[in-house]
């Protein structure tokens, strides 16, 4: 079945660098959660952040994807707004509802009274977690470590939560322009220092998702959110593990996306692979798309798009197959772990 020719770490961190593969490495965003029942199993006696905040647990639940579908790649099992609650946000995760901040940024006041993280002391669960991961994986899978995109986490600390026009997040970029930079500064400085603690403690790759971004003109990405991102990749450049840069929605920016960093951009469904990389130049390596939602679908228009996402790629070195967006909630796993197979056949 699964042709083992290259580790699978091998075969992913290949892909990420454009080196050949044996055979397309496959992910998924959000492979870890609620549609595996393991995760619910677990998910029935523990909330969300003390699963976040026990290694153990989230180290099991790391792993349960990897060991359940053969993916090419685990992802730290963590939340983007982690990082919020030392900065003094106070987060709750409720039924039904997603995220809540009780304590929303909404003024220059409130920018200044957030403070700069150490993250060795106040995430040291979650790196822990890496640790623990990266040594159960034992080389088998590389580990993705991850966190929030600049844009994305200002929009959750304003809005209070989940938002559809980000109409708060809009009107305080607008209107509180200075503190807007000093709030974009603070949470790229905290995700940077962040991510170089997880790739000290073992993230073999990290993953930028600014999955909301796509709510912005190019200007204003240009103006408002760009030189904050750029931040970020150069600390991690100076690191020297490859890094993916993704968010949803972003047809319109992908070059500013390019521009502001990321050895590999995600794109969603809405854009196909080889506009992609007509647009990003001939050694972009891209990773993506298939539509979440075709993992619902009849197992033949499954297996045509999945197709179609490799024919798209047309067997260029660089390509990493993941969803265009997060596996949602209450997607069959059999359909999941037959894209992982059809991948892997296919690009053989
Ligand atoms: O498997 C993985 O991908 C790793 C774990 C992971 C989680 N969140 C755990 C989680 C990752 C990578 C994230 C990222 C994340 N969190 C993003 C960016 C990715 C994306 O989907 O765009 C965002 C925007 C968040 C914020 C967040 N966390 C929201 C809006 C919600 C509630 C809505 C939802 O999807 O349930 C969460 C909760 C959350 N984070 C869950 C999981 C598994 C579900 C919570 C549960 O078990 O009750």
């Amino acid at each position: 079945m699964a042709v083992m020719e290259q580790t699978q770490t091998a075969r992913f961190l290949r892909a990420v660098r454009g080196e050949s593969v044996d055979v397309t490495p496959v992910w998924f965003m959000r492979q870890a959660g609620r549609y595996l029942p393991e995760y619910r199993a677990i998910r029935s006696r523990l909330s969300l952040l003390e699963i976040c905040a026990r290694p153990e647990v989230a180290a099991e639940v790391t792993l349960q994807p990897v060991t359940r579908l053969g993916v090419d790649a685990a992802i730290l099992f963590a939340d983007i707004l982690l990082p919020l609650v030392p900065m003094g946000l106070r987060l709750e995760f409720q039924a039904g509802e997603g995220p809540v901040i009780h304590n929303p940024v909404r003024s220059p006041a409130d920018v200044a009274a957030l403070r700069p993280i150490e993250p060795r002391e106040s995430l040291a669960g979650v790196l822990e977690t890496v640790r623990l991961v990266r040594g159960a994986l034992a080389g088998r899978v590389p580990l993705l470590g991850f966190a929030g995109g600049p844009f994305t986490l200002a929009s959750y600390a304003i809005e209070g939560g989940s938002s559809r026009q980000f109409l708060a997040t809009k009107r305080f970029m607008y209107g509180e322009t200075r503190a807007w930079h000093r709030l974009l500064r603070r949470l790229s400085d905290a995700v940077s220092e962040y991510l170089v603690a997880q790739i000290e403690a073992g993230a073999e790759a990290v993953q930028v998702f600014d999955s909301w971004v796509g709510a912005l003109s190019p200007a204003d990405y240009t103006q408002y959110v760009l030189p904050h991102s750029r931040r970020i990749f150069e600390r991690l450049r100076a690191v020297g593990v490859p890094t993916l840069h993704f968010g949803v929605g972003t047809g319109a920016l992908l070059e500013l996306l390019q521009q502001a960093g990321g050895d590999v951009i995600g794109l969603d469904w809405r854009v196909p692979l080889d506009e992609g990389w007509r647009r990003l130049g001939p050694h972009a390596r891209l990773q993506g798309n298939l539509d979440p939602a075709l993992l619902f679908a009849p197992r033949a228009e499954l297996e045509r798009q999945v197709r179609s996402v490799l024919a798209q790629a047309e067997g260029r070195t660089g390509h990493i197959f993941n969803v265009g967006h997060g596996i949602l909630p209450g997607t069959p796993v059999d359909a999941v772990r037959a894209v992982v197979d059809l991948v892997h056949q296919l690009s053989a």
